[in-house]
């Protein structure tokens, strides 16, 4: 019983603890040091990933749009400074990633 729970809990962990709880940028992104410019509440260098999820909730195409845009790198969304591209980030990394921003919605 007890690792069913815990395997349900982790299931709905990746879709709703973010907005649930004051959210943690993901293991992932700290590997791949995202949060050395990015945070999900405040704008650091890049803007907070609360934000993007915000701007691109219901806007068709965006995931393709945010994971090229991660990474090929670029500016000119959110202000002058340009994001490098994410070299170290795979394909699968970066839907991961975009997954969890775009969830980020309210
Ligand atoms: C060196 C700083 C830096 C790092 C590291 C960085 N970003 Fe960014 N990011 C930025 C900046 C600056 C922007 C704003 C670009 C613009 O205005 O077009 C941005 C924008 C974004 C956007 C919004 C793009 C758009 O077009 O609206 C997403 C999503 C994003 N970053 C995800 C990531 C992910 C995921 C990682 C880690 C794999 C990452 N970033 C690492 C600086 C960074």
């Amino acid at each position: 019983m007890k690792p069913f729970i815990v395997s349900i809990a982790v299931v709905l962990g990746m879709g709703f603890v973010g907005s649930a709880m004051s959210a943690d940028m993901p293991e992932i992104a700290k590997k791949l040091g995202c949060n050395a410019c990015h945070s999900i509440e405040k704008k650091i260098v890049g803007p907070a990933w609360q934000a993007v999820a915000d701007k691109y909730k219901g806007v068709a195409g965006a995931a393709d749009k945010l994971n090229a845009k991660i990474a090929k790198g670029g500016s000119g969304v959110w202000g002058a400074t340009p994001m490098p591209p994410q070299i170290r980030a795979s394909d699968a990394d970066r839907k991961e990633l975009v997954t969890f921003i775009l969830g980020l919605a309210k």
